[in-house]
Formats: C-alpha cells, structure tokens, sequence
C-alpha cells in the first residue's frame, strides 16, 4: 500500500517540476514567479485544491508524442483569499511557453464552468506564448471555448485577469472580457500584433514596452486598471482588492468589521472648496474622509485622471465612488473619462455595488479632436450607465454641475435614490461668465452691464438652492457632516428593490 502512495507521491512531485528545474531557474532569473508561486502568494496559505494535475496534451504532432508534462501548461484548482472562496487558472510558462493547448483550454474551462455553478469569482494568471503551435485549430478552438465562457460568466461572477508575462494574438481578448486586469511593470505585455508585425505593416518602429506594456496600457489605451511593481505587489493587491466584491450577481457586497464611526464628521471638509471657483482642490481628500478608515482602492489612476473611480466601504459594506477631480482638466467628462466611469458603474450595478458619486464637473470637453472622435456617443456611455443602474444612488455635489455633465453625474434625473449638495454648489446650464455672453450679447460693449448680468445669474444659479426648491437636490448639506449623511442613505437604501420593464437586453451605446 505505501508503494502505491509513494507513486501518486512521486507522480505530484513530477507535475509540480513543469518543466523542469531550468526553464523554473529561467523564469526567475526574469524576476517572475512560477505559476504555482503565483497561486501560493494570492492564495490563504494551504488552501489551494488543485485540479486536473495530471492531465496531459493529446497532439502527437512535430514530435509531441513524447514531450507530456502532467497538467500541460496550466494550474487549475480552487482556494481561498481571507476566507472566501475563488477559482484560479495560472498559466505555467515552464511547459511550452505556457501556450493553450487544448486540454490547457479544458482545464480553465472546467473551472470557469464550476465557479459559475457555485457562484464564485474566477482569477486568471496569464503568462503564455498564445495558441500551441502544434496544435494547429485545436488550441485556437480551445480559445473560442474559453472567450464563450467568459461572455457567459461576465455579470454572473467577477472575472479578474493578472498579466504576468506575454500575451498576444487573440489570446488577448479573454482577459479583455473580464472585469478587471492587472499588469506588472517590464514584465507583462498585452498587444494583438507585436513590434515586428507593427514594422512591417505600418513601418513604426516600438519596443514591447511602448506597444503594450504596463505603463502603456494602464495610462493611454486604459486596457489595464492598474500597472503593479512586480508579481508579489501585484498578487498582493489583488487579494486586497478581492476583499472588496461580492462573490456573484445575487449576492450582496461584502460587509466587514470596522471601527469607523459612521457619525464622525470632518470638519476640514468645510473649508476644501475653494473660494476662487477657478481653483482646482483634490477630491481624493472628500473619498478618503467620507469612506472608512480612508480605504480607498482606486482603479485607472493613470488614465482620465479627471474622473476618479475605485472601491471603498462605508459602514463596512463596499461601494463604489465616481468622483469628478477639478486637479486635472478642472473635472471635465471627455470621451475617456466617460467610457471610464461607464464600465465602473456598469460593474457595480452587475455586483450590487451601492454607488456613490462626487460631482464638480464644468461640463463635456469641447473640441474638433473629442467631436470627431465620438464625445457624443462615448458621452451617452456614462449617462446611459448611470440611468440603468438599479444599485443604490448616492451624489454629493460640491461645486459645479453644468449643462449635461450635471444630468450625467448621477442627478435625480436618471433614477438616483439620495441627491446632496454642498451650500458651495452651482447647478445652471453653464458657469455665469457663459451664460450671460450668450443671453445678453447685445450688452457685451459695456462692461458695467455685463458684470451686473452676471452677478444677477451668478446671485440666481450659483447655489444649490434653486434645485433644492425644485426637489432634484433632496437636502443642502454642510461639508463636514458628508460622511454621516452619506451612511444614513446607504443604511436606508439598503433592501432598495427597483424593477425595470422586460427586455432582452438594451442596446447600450458601444
Ligand atoms: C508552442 C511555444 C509557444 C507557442 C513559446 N513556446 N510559445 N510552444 N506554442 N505558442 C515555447 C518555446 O518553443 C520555448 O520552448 C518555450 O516556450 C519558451 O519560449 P522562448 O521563445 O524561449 O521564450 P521567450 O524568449 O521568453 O519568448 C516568449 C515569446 C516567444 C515571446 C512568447 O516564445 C514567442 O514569440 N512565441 C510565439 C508566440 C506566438 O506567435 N504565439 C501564437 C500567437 S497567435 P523550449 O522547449 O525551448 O523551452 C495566437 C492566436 C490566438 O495565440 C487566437 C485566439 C483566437
């Protein structure tokens, strides 16, 4: 009987080598971890449960009948992260350069199909040279396998993917379906075609870096959320951010233990506006006071940096923040800030993520570039966002809130539960200087005039109000105290129920 444990023994031990110690030396000589490493890092200690450890390939072609590794090119099982359950696939560069073969394709799949029978998120660790070459159309069929699923799963349980080394090709667009990536910097990149390709047909020349690398990605394309130092920071964040999502669709967001009272009021908040409507003034200062213990995790920090988006908790229980950030651009929407904050609230809507929205927005960026490139349609992304979401609504508008972007920006108008504002705040179409240089054009010779027109405007719109008197801002409310109204709102909203008519789906504006 021993013999025979020894042997099932043995045969892990094999599998756990991949392949081999020197492709293992290789992989560490890049500052990467294995693929089990990896696992062991994101993991509760000892709680991974490996599956399909001795699978193996089936190509017999180009001399592969003879190079089987158990498991193939990828590590599949199930684990915890403080406690709560999570599937995870981690592609082991060691056997063929991690490339998807089709029994690699099977094994993600039969996790991906069981995490959605148990209502669990799914994390991906991509390190791989894309389809197994030769494997021909069975690996490229094993991809469309794994794309099927994550459409399937998209909205039922959240999918995060961690780029850890290449991906190419069309491997690419697997971790694009999913909710969230993370890269790692100089040691990730993602791209459909690579740098020679690119030389080739358009003559640019580009490193892997420029084409699709972390910084690249996580700044200018916004395919990655966020760009992480190395593996372990990265591992790391992750399972912080895990922390702060439900498990499935039909669950409600996570609660944890927290000992911030959600009464405490800050009283700096009285003064963060600044009384020069031009100055620009930090809104991570009004997210750090308002969530709990300033835990704040925010996603695309370095992309559309005039919108904010990211995960905290009030009351122990996740939300998500959208906050307009008058640092840069003074808080305007642009087509990248708009498609940001749209898939954000998208995601918290699916997730029965409460959201709450900071606003001081001057408005849409005007200009040919954002015309031509489609403000219009990306613009109706967010607002579009915004009016199906069924989650709890709360905004807190400190300062402007212009024309549509005031619309946009989670107003009464598109269904949000709890409109506040700050006794600082300007809801008009547009700031007075605008407005009376179109409705008193005539005057526009005699400043005297013009500067009692717009004194008249500024006297009238530049508060909240007149909103207020018209019920779109449920209550004006002091700075300090944002915090605890913020809570007793989410506290109400918290068995909120809102049903929409039937459909198939809606046909959101792509
Ligand atoms: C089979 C592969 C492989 C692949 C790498 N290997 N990619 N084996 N299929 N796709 C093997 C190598 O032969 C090598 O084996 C080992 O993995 C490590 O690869 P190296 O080239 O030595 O590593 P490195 O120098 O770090 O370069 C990594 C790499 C490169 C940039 C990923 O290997 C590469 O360019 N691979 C091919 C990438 C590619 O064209 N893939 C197909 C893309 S198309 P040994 O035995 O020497 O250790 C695609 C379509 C998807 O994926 C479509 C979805 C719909």
């Amino acid at each position: 009987m021993r013999q025979i444990l020894e042997v099932l023994e043995e045969k892990r031990e094999r599998a756990r080598l991949g392949g081999g110690q020197a492709r293992i030396d290789s992989q560490h000589s890049k500052g990467r971890l294995t693929a089990r490493e990896r696992i062991e890092v994101l993991l509760d200690p000892g709680s991974f449960e490996e599956v399909d450890m001795f699978v193996e390939h089936s190509c017999n072609d180009f001399g592969m009948a003879d190079q089987r590794t158990p498991g193939d090119s990828v590590v599949t099982g199930s684990g915890t992260i403080n406690g709560r359950l999570v599937y995870v696939f981690s592609q082991d560069f060691t056997v063929f350069g991690g490339s998807l073969s089709e029994a690699h394709s099977e094994k993600i799949c039969k996790i991906m199909d069981e995490a959605v029978r148990v209502g669990c998120p799914v994390i991906g660790i991509n390190d791989s040279g894309g389809a197994r070459i030769q494997e021909g159309v069975a690996s490229l069929a094993g991809y469309g396998d794994v794309f099927q699923r994550n459409i399937e799963s998209s909205g039922v349980v959240p999918q995060l993917s961690l780029i850890m080394g290449p991906c190419a090709g069309g491997a690419v667009y697997s971790p694009a379906m999913t909710d969230f990536i993370f890269m790692v910097k100089d040691s990730s990149y993602m791209f459909v075609t690579g740098p020679d390709v690119v030389k080739t047909v358009t003559n640019e020349t580009v490193t892997q870096e420029q084409l699709g690398g972390a910084i690249t990605h996580s700044t200018k394309s916004s395919v990655a959320d966020l760009a992480l130092e190395n593996d372990i920071e990265a591992l790391m964040q992750t399972r912080r951010f895990f922390d702060f999502l439900p498990l499935n669709s039909r669950e409600a967001p996570p609660q944890v233990t927290t000992f911030d009272d959600p009464e405490r009021v800050e009283m700096s908040l009285d003064t963060l506006v600044p009384p020069n409507p031009n100055q620009p003034y930090d809104m991570h200062e009004l997210i750090k006071k308002t969530v709990d213990e300033g835990d704040f995790f925010e996603l695309q920090p370095g992309h559309a940096p005039n919108l904010i988006i990211g995960f905290g908790r009030v009351e122990g229980r996740t939300v998500g923040i959208v906050a307009n950030q008058p640092m840069h651009l003074a808080g305007v929407l642009d087509i990248n800030a708009a498609k940001k904050g749209a898939r954000f609230v998208r995601f918290c809507d699916c997730y029965n993520i409460p959201i709450i929205t900071f606003v001081d927005v001057p408005g849409f960026l005007p200009g040919v570039g954002q015309e031509h490139s489609g403000i219009i349609k990306h613009g109706a992304k967010l607002l579009f966002a915004y009016g199906e979401a069924t989650v709890p609504k709360v905004t807190v508008i400190t300062r402007k809130a212009y024309g549509g972007a005031y619309v946009v920006m989670a107003s009464k108008h598109l269904k949000a539960d709890v409109n506040y504002a700050w006794p600082t705040s300007e809801i008009a179409v547009m700031g007075a200087k605008g407005a009376v240089e179109i409705i008193f054009r005539k005057d526009i010779g005699d400043p005297e005039k013009i500067e009692a027109r717009t004194k008249e405007y500024e006297d009238r719109f530049a508060n909240p109000f007149v909103a207020a008197s018209k019920g779109v801002i449920d209550e004006v409310i002091m700075p300090h105290s944002t915090r605890r109204r913020v809570a007793h709102a989410l506290r109400r909203l918290k068995t909120k129920r809102e049903e929409r008519p039937w459909k198939k789906h809606n046909n959101l504006p792509l």
